[in-house]
């Protein structure tokens, strides 16, 4: 087949749905209009740990509007079916939460009662009415003082011998606070049932893991549930997994017979959803006097809940970053009384990245190397890992492009040695790697005869641009114009597709859509080469390619018709073709990773400690960029995100009750526009052929990783202060 001119992919284009977002249009889950749907507001347990003795529901039944409270008490039983990690699943291994079936309270902010009423007020008043007594114990929240699992460990060489013979050697402790998702649509959901048949209108980055979810705790059979999600109003990875609360909306809707729309507050998205968990990470590094490294050591403990074991993929870069002969490491959960933590974006690689890229900066410096030459004579040659090449790995563009475009060489090597009256001024950098993930996906595509298409996936778009990167793929394969195809997503009735998360759904469902509109344009190509009506008759359909809707001669574009006349002479309604991608089966022949260098420069307040980020530089070798402007805003969305890892987001317990004391916007912090300086983006220009056909290596997480240790690198710069722990606070500077 000749290969289709490309006029949408790689184009600068807004957003497809930007209109229906910006006029109000776009549906978000709180926001579907169901016919008779009632509130429920949930009661949140106010002890750490321990059993709920009794409930008083009275107070809140008496009032106006209140039609049920539901509690373990008076819950139906539910079968809650096995649904740990599977392709159909992100519950991690454990026993998950069971909403109402137990008196017993596992961590501050449990569901211990929800409250149904007519209208949200009086939800919300009825819910403050319910009496919860308990019989509390004191909970464990503390990382550094609860006993953790047995490790998961990894080695090559011999580490401990590396680390005793090395020249040079450095044994560091960070710490790394907890990070909540605080994206601006709160989870909800809605559920109405006809009959045995649900429906479901959610905030999920992944219909049909909710929809399993369901099934799994109702024990229904899964296509009797149904999960709608077409708009979300931005995801970090809180979206990855069907939470109690969706459980919660379900059953109250069975119980009252009526739908119910459930919708978290502020407060309850810092319970009732997963979170970054927070790290204790020992690192001990050896090199030669050269700077080329001998043996990492790696101990690291993290938060996950008593009931589930969550972990996350930090220590991939240990293993293939850098050439180092010897590695070992050990990844400790901690179980604590609290709920259980998710992905959240740069899942792993962003921790892992801040210990490693913090320590290189550390090593450069004692060494009087630049921090990118040190990386430079680290560069591995193959994955080290597992002994494979690299699909593609640009790093060394990377560093060289980040370094001419930032003014590298401005950079005064001697910590403190840059003042602007109060301010210090400095400069760092890091390198950043994310896995390039791929899981099988399917796309239905259908050409009508009227010349327009329809393409249907159950991906979610959660902010990236999924609904105008995937119409991009789609008109360019068709040969139709964006606005003649329509993208729909967020419906567990459409083709399966993978969790909408990891940076996969351009690669995975994006192959799959594209394999499906080829299908389409060759099934029409091929009408058109045997239909003796058509201009094309008796051509080699290799010569043939379709642009603008209309298919033609490469060499002729003279020669050639429109899919409308094609399809109407032959009587056919429609074409269609279901298309599937699936990453290569059994050991894969390549390592996939996307990479980035990312460079900072901040002003520390010599008095009171005070950070400001002045500008920052991403150089990404991701791999083929679908759309520049969407690639654009996720990098500068991940480089404001990154700012607040840094500098500002912190999750704080109060130790004594296990209650999280900053659970609100204004008092965790994230970064506002006055917090967030000039950010710029350079993708290298390229294609990863081994990685999917569509050449991209997933761009969404690689760029959040290494923002965090370039500030904590040019914050070293600026002060000579090196702070190993996240945030980097002004308490921590003075
Ligand atoms: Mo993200 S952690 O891939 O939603």
């Amino acid at each position: 087949m000749s290969p289709q001119p490309q006029a949408a992919v790689g184009a600068p284009l807004s957003r497809v749905d930007g209109r229906l977002k910006v006029t109000g249009k776009a549906k978000y889950a709180a926001e579907h209009n169901v016919d008779g749907a009632v509130h429920a507001v949930i009661v949140d347990a106010t002890i750490g740990r321990g059993r709920i003795t009794s409930i008083d529901t009275r107070a809140a039944l008496a009032q106006p509007g209140v039609l049920r409270v539901i509690s373990h008490r008076n819950a139906p039983k539910l079968p809650y079916r096995d649904n740990a990690m599977s392709n159909k699943s992100n519950n991690p291994p454990g026993r998950r939460l069971r909403v109402f079936q137990d008196d017993r309270v596992l961590f501050h902010g449990q569901p211990v009662a929800v409250v149904i009423a007519t209208t949200l007020e009086a939800a919300q008043h009825g819910a403050s009415l319910v009496k919860v007594h308990y019989d509390a114990a004191p909970p464990s929240t503390e990382l550094t003082k609860a006993k953790a699992d047995k490790p998961t460990k990894y080695a090559r060489g011999d580490a401990e011998a590396g680390l005793r013979n090395a020249a040079v050697r450095m044994d560091l402790t960070y710490s790394m606070a907890r990070n909540h998702h605080n994206a601006m649509e709160p989870h909800a959901t809605i559920a109405r049932w006809t009959g045995d048949k649900l429906t479901v209108w959610d905030k999920t980055q992944w219909v049909l893991g909710t929809q399993t979810e369901i099934a799994a705790a109702f024990g229904l059979p899964q296509d009797d549930v149904r999960v709608i999600s077409p708009f979300v109003g931005g995801g970090f990875g809180s979206g990855l997994r069907g939470w109690p609360h969706v459980i919660i909306a379900a059953l109250a809707a069975r119980v009252t017979k009526r739908p119910v729309k459930l919708v978290l507050s502020r407060k309850q998205q810092y319970f009732g959803t997963g979170f970054r968990p927070a790290y204790e990470y020992r690192l001990r590094v050896g090199s030669d006097r050269h700077g080329r490294l001998a043996a990492m050591a790696h101990e690291l403990d993290a938060e996950t809940s008593s009931y589930e074991t969550f972990t996350e993929g930090v220590l991939p870069p240990g293993q293939m970053l850098y050439s180092t002969p010897n590695v070992q490491q050990t990844y400790r959960t901690v179980p604590l009384d609290v709920n259980t933590p998710i992905w959240m974006r740069g899942p792993g690689f962003a921790t892992a990245s801040f210990v490693i890229e913090s320590a290189m900066d550390e090593l450069a410096h004692k060494l009087d190397l630049d921090p990118i030459e040190l990386r430079r004579r680290n560069e591995p040659d193959e994955d080290q890992s597992s002994g494979r090449p690299f699909s593609t790995r640009r790093l060394r563009e990377c560093y060289s492009v980040g370094a001419r475009e930032f003014g590298w060489h401005r950079r005064n090597a001697k910590p403190r040695s840059r003042r602007e009256g109060d301010w210090l001024i400095g400069m760092g950098m890091a390198a950043g790697v994310y896995d390039t993930a791929r899981m099988p996906a399917q796309a239905r595509v259908r050409l009508d005869a009227d010349g327009t298409a329809v393409v249907e996936t159950a991906s979610s778009d959660m902010g990236p641009g999924t609904y105008t990167s995937q119409t991009q793929v789609a008109a360019d394969a068709l040969g139709l114009t964006m606005r003649t195809v329509d993208f729909r997503l967020g419906d567990s009735l459409f083709p399966p597709t993978p969790p909408h998360g990891g940076s996969m759904t351009m690669a995975s469902v994006g192959s799959a859509v594209l394999d499906g509109c080829n299908q389409v344009r060759r099934q029409a190509i091929k009408l058109a080469v045997e239909d003796k009506e058509s201009p094309l008759y008796g051509v080699d359909a290799n010569d043939i390619v379709v642009r603008g809707g209309r298919l033609h001669l490469k060499n002729n574009p003279t020669r050639g018709e429109k899919y409308q006349q094609l399809l109407s002479r032959n009587n056919r309604t429609h074409l269609e073709a279901q298309g599937s991608f699936a990453p290569p089966s059994g050991t894969q022949r390549y390592s996939f990773y996307a990479y980035n260098a990312t460079f900072a420069e901040v002003a520390v307040d010599a008095t009171l400690g005070l950070v400001r980020v002045r500008r920052m530089l991403g150089v990404y070798d991701a791999g083929r960029i679908i759309s520049p402007t969407l690639a654009d805003s996720q990098a500068i969305g991940a480089m404001v995100g990154g700012i607040g890892t840094a500098l500002l987001e912190h999750t704080v317990t109060d130790h004594r009750d296990g209650r999280i004391v900053n659970a609100n916007l204004a008092d965790y912090l994230v970064p506002v526009n006055a917090d967030v300086p000039d950010l710029k983006a350079i993708y290298l220009d390229g294609e990863d052929r081994e990685a999917d056909p569509l050449g991209v290596k997933g761009l969404g997480e690689v760029v959040m990783i290494g923002v965090a240790p370039a500030i904590a690198n040019a914050v070293f710069n600026a002060t000579g202060r090196r702070i190993r722990q996240l945030p980097i606070t002004a308490e921590a500077l003075l």
